[in-house]
């Protein structure tokens, strides 16, 4: 596949006023997610639950793909329609998510290593096959005391740049998600100094790996507090370092940004969102790739009860248009349902 074509997938994407919903949780994953509404997490129920979201009335208008695990890949809609043709009559392009987790790396004590990429070739042709567009590989720096060091955060960008030119060979769009964690007690400008590290090495090895920039995504953490640290800095605070660490590491070439979420409350990475579109334009889309962020209050609603499916399609809808009027700055906290 030529890049014009990488390209024209990734532009859609991070396509005007729409985002992407991950919804790749592993088997591990989506039980703590059930275990929250105390909900067997079986087959049928992930397939379930999946099939709420993705059949919610409307929702393609702010959803432009959707990130599945391989299980959902190869699952389908009640009416007998495989998933990936499922979305793709919806307008929807399906994703896949192709890394294996992350392992602890030999010899760094608190640092994680991404796995996959052995046989990775030959998985993503089979997953082109069975009709994904684009693929997730997520690489985790963890910040703590002496952590990360230089030598994590390189192996991990490498490995994101060997798995994102073997997803271009297979004409599959990569999305390099480098997720910086907020769940320590640092401040806002520990973050941003590690994440700009981060950022910095990816790019190298993009770059050393002959990716080509034009098709691709990036999915980066924001800059943010850590969820202990004592004092969280503002909405607009976390919009300015979050964009200025962009403008000084992603290259204009790149055509979109899609953030993760990585544990803020949906309010949260809504309102973070809206505030950097505001501060736009910007050489790329600023845009969302959410999971908990998207799917928390619709898991709530529906609680794994058969007679609340639509209050959850409701609340999936209602997070998915509010991020979508995010994209374009003009989402306001006045929107929220009241408490
Ligand atoms: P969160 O938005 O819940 O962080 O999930 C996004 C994702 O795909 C993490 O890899």
């Amino acid at each position: 596949m030529s890049v014009a074509e990488l390209n024209a997938v990734a532009r859609a994407m991070v396509a005007p006023g729409k985002g992407i919903l991950a919804a790749d949780e592993s088997s591990p994953t989506i039980k703590k997610r059930f275990d929250l509404i105390s909900l067997e997490s079986t087959e049928d129920a992930r397939r379930s639950y999946r099939e709420m979201l993705f059949a919610a009335p409307g929702v393609a208008e702010q959803i432009s793909g959707v990130i599945l695990f391989d299980e959902t890949l190869r699952q389908s809609a009640s009416d007998g329609t495989p998933f990936p043709n499922y979305l793709d009559q919806l307008g929807i392009i399906p994703g896949i998510k192709v890394d294996k987790g992350a392992k602890p790396l030999a010899g760094f004590p608190g640092e994680t290593i991404t796995e996959g990429l052995d046989g990775l070739r030959d998985r993503l042709n089979e997953y082109h096959e069975l009709g994904a567009r684009f693929a997730k590989w997520r690489a985790v720096i963890d910040i703590g005391t002496n952590i990360p060091s230089a030598f994590g955060i390189s192996a991990n960008a490498h490995a994101l740049a060997r798995y994102a030119a073997l997803c271009q060979e297979a004409g599959i769009v990569p999305i390099v998600e480098p997720e910086v964690l907020m769940d320590g007690a640092h401040d806002i400008e520990r973050c941003e100094e590690v994440t700009n590290r981060v950022l910095t090495a990816t790019f190298e090895q993009l770059e050393a790996h002959r990716v080509a920039l034009e098709g691709m995504i990036l999915k980066p953490n924001m800059v943010i507090s850590g969820k202990k640290c004592p004092t969280q800095a503002s909405v607009q605070a976390v919009a300015e370092a979050t964009v200025r660490c962009l403008t000084a590491n992603v290259p204009e070439g790149v055509p979109g940004i899609a953030f993760l979420s990585g544990g803020q409350s949906d309010v949260d990475a809504t309102a973070h969102l809206n505030a950097m579109n505001q501060l736009g334009p910007h050489p790329w889309e600023l845009s969302f790739s959410y999971g908990r962020a998207l799917q928390a209050p619709a898991l709530k609603a529906w609680g794994g009860q058969a007679e609340n499916y639509g209050a959850g399609q409701q609340a999936f809808s209602l997070r998915a248009k509010l991020n979508g009027l995010a994209r374009t700055g003009s989402y306001d906290a006045a929107m929220e349902p009241a408490a």
